[in-house]
């Protein structure tokens, strides 16, 4: 995770920065088909710097209380209603993260309006940006489990659960939106 977080993360925050800077003087200088060859890049890099804080923010240490469901009380309650039970709903995420074709990852989202809970899974650095609210992330790029699992994936998905920091995942669940992507101004 160290490596994750100190190379991985850290590639994607000096690869967006570059990108802006090179929209923001190509924009200065006139060159708007330049400042749009950098868009791809911020939303490749973007992404990954906003998936790679929720994710960081959404993991605890296994010992901590934080890592126990019962952390997340109103969230499980719907996660419940929704899957009929917590074991049922780790079994249809876990599916949908091992479906996923290359890189990627998978959301245990809320929706806007309805409020309703749903899995997504996205490919390579896409983020939930869509109107979702994002509450359980997982990474599922080879790097997030390789050095540990080497192609173990499903292991990885199985022992994912004993670091989800569920306090984090309550407390984007019953706040605002806003509040859930707050973790983006932590600065790396
Ligand atoms: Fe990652």
């Amino acid at each position: 995770m160290e490596l994750h977080h100190d190379k991985h993360h850290q590639a994607y925050v000096t690869n967006l920065n570059k990108a802006l800077e090179a929209t923001a003087a190509a924009t200065a200088a006139g060159k708007f088909h330049d400042a749009a060859a950098q868009f791809s890049a911020i939303r490749f890099n973007g992404g990954g710097h906003i998936n790679h804080s929720l994710f960081w923010e959404g993991l605890s240490p296994a010992s901590s209380p934080d890592a126990q469901p019962s952390a997340a009380p109103k969230l499980l309650a719907a996660i419940n209603n929704t899957w009929g039970s917590l074991d049922q709903f780790k079994s249809v995420f876990g599916t949908a993260l091992l479906g996923i074709q290359g890189s990627g990852w998978g959301w245990l989202v809320k929706e806007p309006v309805t409020n309703q809970l749903r899995i997504v899974t996205l490919a390579n650095q896409e983020a939930v940006v869509q109107g979702d609210t994002p509450l359980i992330g997982v990474d599922m790029w080879e790097h997030a489990y390789y050095l540990q699992y080497l192609n173990g994936k499903a292991a990885y998905v199985e022992n994912i659960w004993k670091v989800i920091n569920w306090k984090t995942a309550e407390a984007r669940y019953t706040e605002s939106r806003e509040d859930a992507f707050k973790v983006l101004k932590v600065n790396i």
